[in-house]
């Protein structure tokens, strides 16, 4: 992304908190002019943004760190389209880590460490810890620990019938001599190589020793072969990110989510322009030197440089404009979303990318929030209902129409469940003098989360190519370069004329 020298206010003297253009506006108060198109096919459009600027994403959203939206199974789906799931940190820290943990042994292209059983393990056992750990191939050791291969049972090889189920998996499995292997080291495009020549399922790692560093299996590689834009580690591994506070136990949770292999951490706290925030990203900084480490919240240039200042990687921009937000009712803070994008964006110009939080309703918000300043967008509500976020499917009796629960994570039903098993009086006595600023939902239930992933980037290629432009990130520099030009403010008759239908 090209960095601009100037900030708008010093280009042309323009201070976007006054200035009159943007003040008071958010994501409905606008639409853009439509550009020549200069593209035959909208599937060549590019959507690849800056999360931070040493993690790129395909598809720039980030679904929110709320417990009715990000566990594992979300932050799984996401990282497979191509965006970013932020665990939530109403968790223990085993809790949490454990989801990062899961995440990253899940769809890996190598699996670093395999699971094993050793040599003389019978076929009963070796039948129950396939089903129970859900896989299909088992790589045998010398002996228990060893981590030397002796050879690799396949599902192939266990029998349906109980004949033989006492028998020594020794018996069945294919011996070391017979198997092909490969030395640790080799990329997934070679793997797949030598997958299809040798016509083999699955190609464990070993070194001179015998000693196993891993196993990539035909299955993974389809699968995310099948995935074109997951966003991966270099391993292969699919990214996961994780939140924490800025007091209490932050230090020690990140310790664990790092040593999880959480490859970025959102510190997320409601009024992120604060002197807390500030002390937190110092020692976070401190023990743990360059991660990647997003901050938020805030809704000001002030506030932006702030954090980049003090040592944030990307800047997260948002108060209360949330769905299950009752900030601004309760105490009158905040800033129209736009607003708080653009003014955040002019305040640090690229420097470090914004991620724009909370307040979308309709897909041409994110792309607003997109050409407004916005690298990534982080959602919540939009993303609530699906199969993937946490909670069950209810059904409501009076409509018999399936619901699901979407909650703020300040709602007194969120702080009061975080807080059940606790012992920690401080943190308790923290949430009783600190009245709710969230709310519980009921949202409507909606399928997989991939679907509504699919229709989001069908949706902002389409606004790319109305801007004439064949990505994202040139669509984002030509607006943001002269904002009046493109953009048109809605009278109330042209607002009447998009939403009144
Ligand atoms: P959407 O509009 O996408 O917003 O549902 C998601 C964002 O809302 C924020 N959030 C809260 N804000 N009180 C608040 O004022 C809360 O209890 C609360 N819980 C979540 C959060 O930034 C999230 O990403």
């Amino acid at each position: 992304m090209s960095t601009p020298k100037l900030s708008i206010a010093e280009m042309t003297g323009r201070d976007i908190a006054t200035d009159s253009f943007w003040r008071g506006k958010t994501f409905d108060d606008f639409l853009f002019r439509p550009q020549k198109g200069i593209i035959e096919s909208r599937t060549r459009i590019t959507l690849t943004s800056p999360l931070t600027n040493n993690l790129p994403l395909d598809l720039p959203i980030v679904s929110s760190n709320m417990d009715s939206v990000t566990g594992k199974t979300m932050a799984q789906a996401m990282a497979l389209e191509g965006g970013l799931g932020v665990i939530h940190r109403a968790l223990s820290i085993e809790q949490q880590a454990g989801k990062v943990t899961q995440v990253k042994r899940s769809h890996s292209a190598i699996i670093e460490r395999p699971l094993c059983l050793p040599s003389g393990t019978s076929m009963r056992e070796a039948r129950a810890f396939a089903r129970q750990h859900d896989i299909t191939g088992i790589l045998i050791e010398t002996r228990a620990g060893s981590g030397i291969l002796a050879g690799l049972l396949s599902d192939r090889d266990i029998p349906w019938s109980d004949e033989h189920i006492d028998d020594t998996v020794d018996t069945f499995m294919t011996p070391y001599s017979k198997l092909h292997t490969h030395p640790p080291g080799i990329s997934p495009e070679d793997a797949e190589r030598i997958l299809f020549e040798k016509r083999i399922e699955r190609l464990p790692l070993v070194d001179d020793e015998r000693r196993i560093h891993g196993l990539i299996t035909r299955k993974d590689i389809v699968f995310l072969r099948r995935r074109p834009f997951a966003a991966k580690d270099g391993k292969g591994r699919l990214l996961v990110a994780a939140a924490i506070g800025a007091r209490g136990d932050y230090l020690e949770r990140s310790a664990a989510l790092l040593e999880a292999g959480a490859d970025c951490l959102f510190i997320d706290i409601a009024h992120g322009h604060s002197v807390i925030m500030e002390d937190a990203i110092g020692r976070v900084r401190k023990q743990f030197g360059d991660i990647e480490l997003v901050c938020g919240n805030v809704a000001t240039a002030e506030g932006a440089r702030y954090l980049r200042d003090a040592g944030a990687s990307a800047i997260k921009v948002g108060v209360g404009p949330g769905r299950g937000c009752r900030t601004r009712l309760e105490t009158a803070a905040g800033v129209p979303q736009l607003q708080a994008i653009q003014e955040a964006w002019s305040g640090v110009r690229d420097t470090v990318p914004i991620v724009a939080d909370g307040g979308v309703r309709y897909d041409k918000d994110i792309f607003m929030a997109l050409i407004c300043g916005a690298s990534a967008v982080m959602l919540g509500s939009a993303l609530s209902g699906t199969d993937e976020a946490p909670g069950r499917v209810i059904e409501d009796p009076a409509t018999h129409t399936k619901k699901k629960i979407y909650r703020g994570m300040t709602s007194p039903e969120a702080v009061f469940e975080s807080l059940y098993d606790t012992e920690d009086g401080d943190a308790v006595d923290a949430a009783m003098a600190t009245p709710a600023e969230g709310q519980e939902l009921q949202v409507p239930y909606k399928g997989s989360v991939v679907d509504i992933l699919h229709r989001i980037r069908g949706h902002l290629r389409s606004a790319v190519s109305y801007a004439g432009e064949t990505s994202l990130e040139s669509a984002r520099e030509k607006i943001l370069s002269d904002p009046a030009r493109f953009l048109i403010p809605l009278s109330g008759a042209a607002y009447r004329e998009s939403y009144d239908r």
